[in-house]
């Protein structure tokens, strides 16, 4: 869960949006120690009991510390002191609330309107390839690839990201790209499958595994990939994928700052 990133004006989404979150999402929420940002969900979740029911009700294991927020949380608020833990909220967990409005987030995120798809062309033959896209989010990487790759298989463990792409597909008449639920971590494909495995902003927080589970799907020879978008902030060098194997690939993007890109063949 990221802050400051700049994607949503938080005073435009009501706190309802966590009701389009899925378990995975609420759960990093509720695990989160820091004192400021349990105070405030405490007080919009007792301000907000539909809110409480869905979380206690998607995340069992979360229903006790639901009830011990709400309870720990000061009883009297104002609806300004309400709005502004909501607002408090949502802005820390930006991430997850733009991908409940996905027509927001490909018009708000600067690695999706910044990028130039050549970047990825360059790393790559995609042409007749199958090639799958994991945290495929609004399908920045899976739509430019459809275009040459024979099949796209686009893993995203959101619904309202999934959907989007579903809908896309639909109104474009693309008949090469199928979007399926799944992790990084667990992806649903037998070994050796892909010609091509791509990411982009994904891959980082258990970084070995990640990288042992993207392995196991690619075919010997196959590709492996990194490739963020332009970012308003300088994305890279990124040791943690140099240091096993991966070549490194630096430009200047759109917004004027460094972007490192990485690949590696299986
Ligand atoms: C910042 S977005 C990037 C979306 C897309 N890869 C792109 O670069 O345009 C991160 C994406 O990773 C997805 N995601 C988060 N945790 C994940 C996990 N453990 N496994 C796979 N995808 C994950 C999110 O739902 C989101 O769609």
């Amino acid at each position: 869960m990221s802050l400051n990133l700049g994607w949503i004006k938080p005073e435009e989404y009501s706190f309802n949006s966590l009701l389009l979150m899925e378990r995975f999402q609420l759960g990093y929420a509720l695990g989160r120690e820091k004192p400021e940002f349990r105070q405030a969900l405490g007080i919009a979740l007792g301000g907000n009991p539909t809110v409480a029911w869905y979380i206690k009700h998607r995340c069992p294991e979360y229903a006790a510390t639901v009830d011990k927020l709400v309870a720990s949380a000061p009883k009297v608020v104002s609806a300004d002191q309400l709005r502004q833990a909501e607002i408090y909220i949502l802005a820390s967990m930006e991430d997850f609330v733009i991908y409940t409005t996905p027509h927001k987030m490909v018009m708000g995120c600067d690695f999706i309107r910044g990028w130039d798809s050549q970047r990825l062309f360059d790393l790559a033959g995609f042409e007749g390839k199958t090639v799958l896209d994991i945290g495929a989010g609004s399908g920045r990487l899976t739509f430019a690839v459809a275009e040459k790759a024979a099949m796209v298989y686009a893993v995203e463990p959101v619904g309202t990201l999934r959907e989007f792409m579903r809908d896309e597909i639909a109104r474009l008449g693309i008949d090469n790209i199928r979007v399926t639920d799944g992790f990084v971590m667990a992806l649903p494909f037998p070994d050796a499958t892909f010609d091509i495995v791509m990411s982009g902003h994904v891959v980082g927080d258990h970084i070995d595994e990640e990288l042992a589970e993207i392995e196991r799907v690619t075919k010997p020879g196959g590709w492996m990939l990194n490739v963020p978008g332009d970012s308003e902030f300088d994305i890279g060098p990124w040791e943690e994928l140099t240091a096993r194997g991966f070549e490194e690939i630096h430009y200047v993007g759109s917004f004027g700052k460094d972007v490192h890109i990485h690949r590696k063949r299986k």
